[in-house]
């Protein structure tokens, strides 16, 4: 039998996702669900990992959960197909972690350059003397442990995830490498599945900002109005030398375009002809070329590219929000989808654990190995 293809990933419920979780992650995660190529797809609420850096405000977390949760199934996330669990209630997943502890040295954490550069944003760097009251949560320094608990417990042969989690990815090959070789060859060496193109790479912020993040306030949310988005999209950071219409404009660099790239479809220019149908000049392009081309050359001001962006963010997110508040009411279904897909997860990762426990020769009480220790202590104190 070929090797079951199987998917696990997932996100900290930290906030509502935004557009930006969806053009670097969660649209790749329906078309992977919809492609039939896959044997088993999980897709994991890391309540546990967000809990690592906010210990002290569980509510956060909890109250998250549900809006993920809304947030996979409104862009087509199918519980049929795809299993949908909160990994704090596989209490599996924290054994596994206790066990590759001791596989993972603190050096080789120090240099996972995910959590040196979360460390500095949380201001976790350093000991906790007296400028630096801080210090670093143990939990949040083994989180990349934990989280190859989370990929092996499932035998994830890919992990579809942005390039942020590459070190987690390695070290969690590093990690079923040493187990291995250690004990016995039960664990399953994942790949990661990086976004395929620059489009699906990190979208700025509606600030142009490099990363979009609830913290900084520059986020477009798949839970957003029409109207918050029109908002959202009208204060957009543009090209700053673009003064007057007819100025030649810059297109690198120009949020409105780089969410073009990531949005737009060549039957949009069709679609919404009259955004460039102004009282003065009019336009009419076929391609997001010819649109750039006009912008680079003068002409094209920043009110009708905004429009134009509206129209095609929310030609794709109109369909995402009414499945969502379809959702919304009816709470009941989205728990219970968590319900079953966490008793369904739970399954698979305690059939890990045992062969891990088996590996490890810690099982002591399985059927068979309690007679054989019996037998082998009596012989020994005979
Ligand atoms: N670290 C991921 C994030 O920050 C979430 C996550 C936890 C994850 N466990 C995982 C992703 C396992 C992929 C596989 O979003």
């Amino acid at each position: 039998m070929a090797k079951e293809k199987i998917i696990l990933t997932g996100d900290r419920p930290t906030g509502r996702l935004h557009i930006g979780h969806y053009v670097g992650s969660l649209r790749r995660r329906v078309e992977l669900q919809n492609s039939g190529e896959f044997d088993k797809i999980f897709i994991m609420i890391a309540d546990a990992q967000a809990l690592t850096d906010n210990a002290d405000n569980p509510e956060k977390v909890r109250q998250n959960i549900i809006e993920v949760a809304l947030d996979y199934l409104s862009v087509g996330l199918d519980p049929a197909k795809s299993n949908l669990f909160i990994q704090s209630q596989i209490s599996e997943l924290t054994e596994l972690t206790f066990f590759y502890n001791n596989l993972v040295t603190v050096q080789r954490l120090q240099r996972n350059p995910t959590v040196k550069a979360e460390m500095a944003l949380r201001g976790f760097n350093g000991d906790a003397t007296e400028d630096n009251k801080a210090g670093i949560p143990v939990g949040f320094f083994c989180y990349p442990i934990s989280q190859a608990a989370d990929i092996t417990a499932f035998n994830a042969t890919v992990v579809p995830v942005g390039e942020d989690q590459e070190p987690m990815i390695e070290q969690t090959r590093e990690i079923v490498r040493k187990f291995n070789s250690t004990y016995a060859p039960v664990l399953v060496e994942p790949e990661i599945l990086l976004p395929d193109n620059a489009s699906c790479m990190r979208l700025p912020g509606t600030d142009g900002k490099a990363k979009m993040s609830k913290s900084l306030g520059n986020c477009i949310y798949l839970s957003d109005s029409a109207e918050t988005i029109r908002e959202k999209v009208r204060g957009m950071y543009t090209d700053p030398g673009h003064l007057q219409v007819s100025d030649p404009g810059k297109v690198e660099g120009n949020t409105v375009f780089t969410y073009l790239d990531a949005f737009c479809k060549p039957e949009h220019f069709d679609k919404f002809a009259s955004c460039f149908v102004g009282k003065k000049v009019s336009f009419e392009f076929h391609s997001l070329e010819e649109m750039k081309a006009q912008y680079r050359a003068g002409g094209l001001g920043d009110v009708m590219c905004k429009n134009f962006l509206f129209a095609v963010l929310d030609d794709t997110l109109a369909p995402i929000r009414e499945r969502r508040a379809k959702f919304e009411k009816d709470i009941p279904y989205v728990y219970e989808v968590l319900r079953k897909g966490t008793e369904a997860a739970r399954e698979v990762a305690s059939q890990t654990l045992a062969a891990v426990k088996r590996a490890m020769k810690i099982n002591y009480f399985d059927p068979g190995v309690l007679d054989a220790l019996i037998a082998e202590q009596s012989e020994k104190y005979r």
